[in-house]
């Protein structure tokens, strides 16, 4: 397999495939950064291996990478290439050109891209039916899933060699069903960053205590379960009393924002049912309980973790803080 593009997202790349056991071939442009790429990656391996998350020594994956001079050097022979080059739409077509020109008409064509479809930089090559976006979370060794966006053109043998070889890595495939800008990663992203800047704006919060609050409040929770199933546990009823009792608070807040799209009762019951389907209790108390265990587990973790982004924050208001009297 290739990586092309050995910036933050290729290099990355580089160490999750060579880590899993693959031979990856590298070609970057830039080559100060080609030049780099193997001691960037043999940097990162060192620091995943002391954190006890690697299994081989980090110089036995380094043996599994070859920073070639070309892209022809770079292509030769491989079945699979995650493209990880600049966001640049003209450049991702000039490339997807040269790659489609230079690969064995089986290899799958991949992409890291965070904005652009597929349909934008492969609809005019004869190989369009082997390309498709495979966007990563950053960086791809921690946040172990992918969305895999096929165009229309995509066949769905390259969407089956992508899902396989990202399971294989152990990167969660996430297929979605068809192109939508921004893919799902970001949109629920750009969701929630919409929501923050309009409330900074508004003087509601501050910045410090709204990243503390998704980090501490709803990230520390998503950490366990999904969004949906948060709504499932959270309300005696689960996911239908909670649509017909939060659904039209959050349809409100929707339209405050200028957006009217209150959750259908066909959508909620299809979310109700498939999550009910995906936990492991019938009993609705036997999985909030479940839910409990695992903040508990989480809770474990995180007391012996000292995140060095986090300053120590001093009280607000010293003098005005209660003080228990004898
Ligand atoms: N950074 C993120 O958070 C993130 C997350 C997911 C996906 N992505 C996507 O991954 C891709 C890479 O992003 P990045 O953050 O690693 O960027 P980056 O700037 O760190 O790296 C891009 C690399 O591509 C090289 N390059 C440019 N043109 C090239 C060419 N024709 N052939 C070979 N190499 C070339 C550059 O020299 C550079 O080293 C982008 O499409 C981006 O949207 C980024």
């Amino acid at each position: 397999m290739a990586v092309v593009g050995a910036g933050s997202i290729g290099a990355a790349w580089i160490v999750v495939f060579a880590s899993a056991g693959r031979h990856v071939r590298v070609y970057e442009s830039n080559p100060s950064t080609r030049d780099a790429t193997r001691a960037t990656v043999h940097g990162k391996l060192v620091e995943l291996k002391t954190a006890g998350l690697l299994d081989d020594e980090p110089e036995a994956v380094l043996a599994r990478v070859l920073v070639c001079e070309t892209l022809a050097e770079a292509l030769h022979d491989v079945v699979y290439v995650q493209e990880s080059v600049i966001e640049d739409l003209e450049v991702k077509v000039a490339l997807f050109r040269e790659m489609d020109r230079l690969t064995e008409p089986h290899a799958v064509l991949a992409s890291s891209t965070s904005t652009i479809v597929a349909s934008a930089f492969a609809a005019d090559l004869p190989g369009r039916a082997r390309c498709l976006v495979v966007h990563p979370g950053n960086p791809p060794y921690f946040l172990r899933v992918a969305e895999i966006v096929p165009a229309d053109f995509t066949s769905a043998e390259a969407i089956a060699v992508a899902h396989d070889l990202l399971a294989e890595v152990d990167i969660a495939p996430i297929v979605l069903d068809h192109e939508v800008e921004g893919f799902v990663f970001n949109r629920l992203q750009g969701a929630l960053l919409r929501e923050a800047y309009c409330l900074v704006r508004d003087g509601v919060i501050s910045v410090a205590d709204l990243d503390v609050l998704v980090r501490d409040g709803l990230g520390r929770r998503w950490s366990v379960i999904g969004p949906f199933t948060t709504s499932e546990l959270n309300t005696r009823g689960g996911l239908r009393r909670h649509g017909e009792v939060i659904g039209p608070v959050y349809a409100r807040l929707g339209l405050e924002r200028g957006q009217e799209n209150p959750w259908t009762a066909e959508t909620i019951e299809r979310v109700a049912t498939e999550v009910q389907a995906q936990l492991p209790h019938p009993d609705w108390e036997e999985n909030v309980r479940e839910r409990d265990r695992a903040m508990t587990n989480l809770a474990v973790l995180l007391k012996s973790f000292e995140n060095p982004l986090v300053r120590r924050r001093e009280p607000a208001h010293p003098r005005a803080s209660v003080v228990d009297k004898p």
